[in-house]
């Protein structure tokens, strides 16, 4: 009984031992782990990666839904409400990614860089637009923008 005790006690003070130990080395790679997070996290805050490749025919089904009021069935653009998108130079300069950010964070009036005095809603309003279908928005716009790079 005795000898069974003390190895019991043995056991769980190796166990103790290798948990400290456990702890300390666990605890240094969750702090590097954070770390690069937090960098991953402040890169996406500049810029949203694409990882697919956006599909212009569903982009223009979803095109039809969620920005035509505004920019127009054709994407020319309607007076007072949503620019031309056919002609834009902006659209052409920008990448897909800037497109992508451009349209989740949408341009309010007092932006400086506004250019009607009208709001370019975050997800054209639609809240419950996914950056998957925004992707697929962008291709669609690529296909009807005329304007050169
Ligand atoms: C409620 C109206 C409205 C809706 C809906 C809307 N937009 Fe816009 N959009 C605007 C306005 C207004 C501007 C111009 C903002 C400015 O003056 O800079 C704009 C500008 C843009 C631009 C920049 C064009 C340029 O040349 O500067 C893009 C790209 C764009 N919209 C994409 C979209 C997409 C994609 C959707 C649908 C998901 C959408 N918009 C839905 C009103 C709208």
């Amino acid at each position: 009984m005795k000898k069974s005790f003390a190895s019991l006690r043995l056991v769980s003070l190796m166990l103790g031992i290798s948990v400290l130990v456990f702890a300390c080395g666990g605890g240094d790679k969750n702090d590097s782990g954070k770390q690069s997070n937090g960098a991953t996290q402040q890169a996406a805050a500049k810029q949203t990666k694409i990882t697919i490749k956006g599909d212009p025919v569903k982009g223009q089904a979803l095109f039809m839904k969620n920005c035509l009021a505004c920019h127009g069935p054709d994407g020319r653009g309607i007076k007072g409400l949503g620019k031309d998108l056919v002609n834009s130079e902006f659209v052409a300069s920008q990448t897909d990614e800037q497109l992508l950010d451009y349209v989740l964070k949408g341009r309010t009036p007092d932006d400086p860089l506004n250019t009607t005095g009208v709001a370019m809603p975050p997800k054209g309003g639609n809240p419950a637009l996914t950056n998957e279908e925004i992707i697929h928005i962008i291709a669609y716009m690529r296909q009807i923008n005329k304007v050169k790079k």
